[in-house]
């Protein structure tokens, strides 16, 4: 009698945090399963050692590879939720987001994740998608480049399709004015804390000229180059990235440590030498957005932290759990492809 009353009361209490889940978008996958850190603790016990192992490995060959593995896990949970779809090529099937603005002549990493994903199937064939592969893999690469340390939810399952048209669209631009970014961070269920800790994502990593040159000219319509930009680093970029030719010529996105994980972005930013126009407007287009850059320039254990929170939040984005998707044998195509 007790105990159905108790069980009565836990399926009570149990559906109205799946609904509330539900209604946030997270934590919980749309497969009405949460995900956890312990996910592969029985089913491939090993799994993270060897995702850290391979990417400890690949950073100390180029301290850059931190950067686009990062990036990699925020391109693929931006199209369609964290579900591995950044990482399908063209097949009759599929249209790649690879060739998508942000993605193109861009993306790099990708046959890192390779590696990785042959090793998790010798290890446990059928077992680590690889959506949780780019969100472990992320993690790892931030702690191992002197950035925070977090415990990585997991339990993923991969996309059977991909979507280029919203990742052309829903990835914010550089040259994106803040409130459209903001917008884009809304659409996939982060605010304002999310925008800027996660945009200290680019203290470490490498951005080509093309991201940038529209700061340093003026164009026809367009008076005069950007003046919340620091007119000596101005030069300093000039000098690589012309009006016209070396579109892929390679400047670090924090100029002070660009292979280490630390808040020097943030106070970059407050002597306007942020490099992307999108990383500067959060201390000029918002007095909200400026207050969190100080705060994250005067105190690294604060930024630390909001930014291990908004990398959950950003990998809780819409996971398929459960029956959802498949765990892919190849992270580049689905298993039933033809
Ligand atoms: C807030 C909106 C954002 C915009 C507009 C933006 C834009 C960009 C652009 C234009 C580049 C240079 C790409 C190139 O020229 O090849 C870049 C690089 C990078 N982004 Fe972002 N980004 C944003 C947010 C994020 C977030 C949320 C993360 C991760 C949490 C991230 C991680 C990175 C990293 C690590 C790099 C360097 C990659 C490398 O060196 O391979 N970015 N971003
Ligand atoms: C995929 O195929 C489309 C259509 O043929 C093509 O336009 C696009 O460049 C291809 N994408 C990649 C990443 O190769
Ligand atoms: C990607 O960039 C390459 C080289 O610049 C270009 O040839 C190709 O058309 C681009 N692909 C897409 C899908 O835009
Ligand atoms: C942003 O950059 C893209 C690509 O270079 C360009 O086509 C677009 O016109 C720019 N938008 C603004 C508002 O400057
Ligand atoms: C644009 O810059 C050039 C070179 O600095 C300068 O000669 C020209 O007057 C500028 N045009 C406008 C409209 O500001």
């Amino acid at each position: 009698m007790a105990s159905s009353m108790i069980s009565s009361l836990l399926v009570a209490v149990f559906s109205v945090l799946v609904l509330a889940g539900a209604a946030h978008g997270h934590p919980w996958g749309g497969g009405g399963f949460p995900l956890i850190p312990q996910f592969y603790d029985h089913s491939c016990p090993h799994a993270k050692d060897i995702v850290r192992s391979i990417v400890a490995t690949a950073v100390a060959r180029e301290a850059r590879m931190a950067a686009s593995l990062l990036r990699l896990h925020f391109h693929d949970c931006f199209v369609q939720g964290c579900d591995g779809s950044l990482l399908l090529d063209n097949s009759t099937s599929i249209l790649s987001e690879k060739g998508s603005n942000p993605n193109n002549n861009s993306i790099r990493g990708l046959e890192l994740i390779d590696e990785i994903k042959v090793a998790l199937e010798h290890a446990c064939p059928g077992t680590v998608s690889c959506a949780d592969i780019l969100a472990l893999a992320a993690r790892d690469s931030v702690t191992l480049v002197g950035g925070p340390y977090w415990d990585v939810p997991l339990g993923r399952r991969d996309s059977l399709t991909a979507n280029l048209q919203a990742s052309n669209n829903d990835i914010p631009a550089p040259n994106n004015t803040l409130p459209t970014i903001i917008a884009k961070f809304r659409n996939q269920g982060l605010g304002l804390v999310d925008v800027v800790a996660l945009s200290g994502a680019h203290t470490i990593g490498l951005s080509r000229c093309t991201s940038f040159r529209q700061r340093l000219y003026n164009q026809s319509g367009n008076a005069a180059p950007d003046f919340t930009l620091d007119a000596a680093y101005a030069g300093y970029l000039r000098h690589d990235c012309p009006r016209s030719g070396g579109d892929n010529n390679l400047f670090p996105l924090d100029l002070a440590t660009p292979t280490k994980f630390d808040n020097l972005y943030f106070k970059n930013i407050l002597v306007g030498k942020g490099l992307l126009n999108s990383d500067q407007v959060l201390l000029t287009q918002s007095g909200e957005t400026a207050a969190l850059v100080k705060a994250y320039a005067a105190d690294v254990d604060l930024f630390f932290k909001h930014f291990a929170e908004s990398m959950v939040k950003m990998g809780n984005i819409k996971p398929l759990t459960g029956g959802q998707g498949e765990v892919r044998n190849n992270c580049r195509r689905i298993n039933n492809h033809y």
